[in-house]
């Protein structure tokens, strides 16, 4: 194994039953608090993107406003906030999607993406796979290309990577 690759899963610690029983929670903020590991993680994904013409990294609340800004600094693309609903002051376009209990939503400012940029999604997990299409489809609907979605850490279990519809998805490491 890549010992950066190495240097980010052993920074991430697993905390079983939180938020809730049965959940085995991957938790960043221990990975955030080894600047190797963090630098490592940025690096990895700015290695991956620097050359492909991305104009637009959208971050998805809260983990990808972690992530994603040092990666739209260092490939010189914008950053957009995708927020919770009811975060953000301007006009916005809203995607809900499906959670195990009930449905949540992301909000993206209307006029922060134009039609035909390359669009980058960042976020620091995915599971089912919910939250990363209703990022995609916020980007789609206002004629953005999404050109990949990347996070942290897959739960292969989850099949969240199916539900993307043939959209690339690119992690740096599945946890079981
Ligand atoms: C977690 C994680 C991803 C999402 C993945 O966020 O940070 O954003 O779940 O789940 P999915 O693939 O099944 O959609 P959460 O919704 O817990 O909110 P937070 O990041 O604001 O804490
Ligand atoms: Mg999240």
């Amino acid at each position: 194994e890549d010992s950066r690759i190495h240097s980010i899963r052993t920074t991430i610690r697993v905390v079983p039953n939180f938020p809730k029983p049965g959940i085995m929670f991957q938790d960043i903020t221990t990975l955030l608090l080894d600047p190797k590991a963090f630098k490592n993680t940025v690096d990895l994904f700015v290695e991956r993107y620097k050359q492909k013409n991305i104009s637009v990294v959208a971050g998805i609340e809260a983990r990808g406003f972690i992530f994603g800004p040092p990666i739209a600094l260092a490939i010189g693309a914008k950053f957009v906030p995708l927020r919770k609903p009811r975060k953000l002051p301007g006009e916005v376009i809203s995607e809900e999607y499906v959670l195990e209990y009930g449905t949540d939503c992301l909000e993206m400012h209307i006029g922060a993406v134009e039609p035909g940029e390359c669009a980058l999604v960042v976020d620091d997990l995915i599971a089912t796979g919910g939250t990363l299409c209703a990022a995609m489809n916020l980007l789609e609907r206002v004629g953005a290309e999404v050109v990949e979605c990347a996070c942290i850490i897959e739960i292969p279990e989850l099949k969240g990577r199916e539900r993307l519809k043939g959209k690339p998805l690119f992690t740096l490491l599945e946890s079981h």
